[in-house]
């Protein structure tokens, strides 16, 4: 027995980092899955996206466990194409419980270089994103006599304002007021909403050159993840330089479960103790 049996989750930036590794552990549970993910580059970010193989990956892993899964190649920032994925998803699998709003993107840049292209891809994606595709739930969950439990992912930049990533920051701030909004808004449905807000995540956005520079202006270090080790790791309280995407899965796991069932409207800090620091 799963503590998901029976239930379908939705979830945005599937196709690697830490939206697969949500998908992963929800199928493991018992659920089916609807994945979308923009399987593209952006022009302003600095570092490759997911692409069709990496989606296909997430498939392949959700199936080897037997579950069922919908995968769609949508960007965040289309409200119809959410809409569009999430309806297609739901018709097939039959409901919709569980609601990850995972996409996001990031592009380290002094404020005073930030291009209006950059800005409308990180706010686009990290806020506006995040909004269409809890906005396009909304309706399949309010049918659930058990309602349901939207999750989005902020960051420590949500609370923190973090330098050279001005951008980044407002939106990640915004999706905590957007978080407080929601969970107002559907506590009347018992449809929980609560943010998730992790320090650094050794995912495909900051294994990049771009992440490590911001790490290392001075060019000190080889250019690797690993030579900025020492750097990521003053950040945080406890003794670790970031987490593992399953750390932030573990978190996830507990807000959509019944032991958080009576949890809505937080924003919960998976950081180290980065945010304490500060
Ligand atoms: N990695 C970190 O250090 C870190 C720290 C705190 C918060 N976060 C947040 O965690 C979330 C997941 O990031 P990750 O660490 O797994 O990074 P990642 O880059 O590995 O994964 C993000 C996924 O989102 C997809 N995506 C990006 N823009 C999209 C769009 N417009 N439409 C649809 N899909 C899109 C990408 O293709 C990619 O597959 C993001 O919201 C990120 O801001 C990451």
């Amino acid at each position: 027995m799963g503590k998901h049996d029976g239930k379908v989750a939705f979830i945005s930036g599937a196709a690697r980092g830490q939206g697969r590794s949500h998908a992963v552990a929800l199928a493991r549970e018992g659920a089916d899955i609807i994945a979308i993910d923009i399987c593209a580059n952006l022009a302003a970010v600095p570092y490759p996206l997911g692409t069709e193989a990496d989606l296909q990956e997430t498939v392949s892993l959700v199936e080897k466990l037997d579950r069922r899964i919908v995968a769609t190649k949508v960007d965040v920032r289309d409200p119809a194409g959410v809409r569009a994925a999430m309806d297609a998803g739901v018709s097939e699998l039959g409901r919709l419980d569980i609601v990850l709003a995972n996409a996001g993107v990031m592009t380290p840049c002094a404020a005073e270089d930030i291009s209006e292209e950059a800005w409308n891809e990180v706010v686009g994606t990290d806020l506006g994103g995040v909004f269409f595709t809890a906005q396009a739930a909304i309706r399949h969950l309010k049918r659930n006599e058990s309602g349901g439990s939207i999750v989005l992912t902020s960051s420590t930049a949500g609370e923190i304002g973090i330098p050279h990533l001005a951008h980044y920051v407002a939106a990640k701030h915004g999706v905590i007021g957007l978080t407080k909004a929601l969970a107002n808004e559907l506590g009347a449905f018992n449809i929980r909403v609560n943010a998730v807000l992790p320090t650094s995540v050794r995912t495909g956005m900051i294994e990049n050159r771009a992440t490590v520079d911001l790490f290392d202006p001075m060019g000190e270090t080889d250019g690797t993840l690993e030579g900025v080790r020492g750097t990521f790791a003053a950040v945080q309280v406890l003794p670790l330089p970031w987490l593992e995407a399953q750390d932030v899965t573990d978190l996830v796991m507990f807000l959509v479960s019944d032991e958080a069932r009576h949890i809505t409207g937080s924003s919960m800090r998976v950081d180290g103790g980065a945010i304490t620091k500060v």
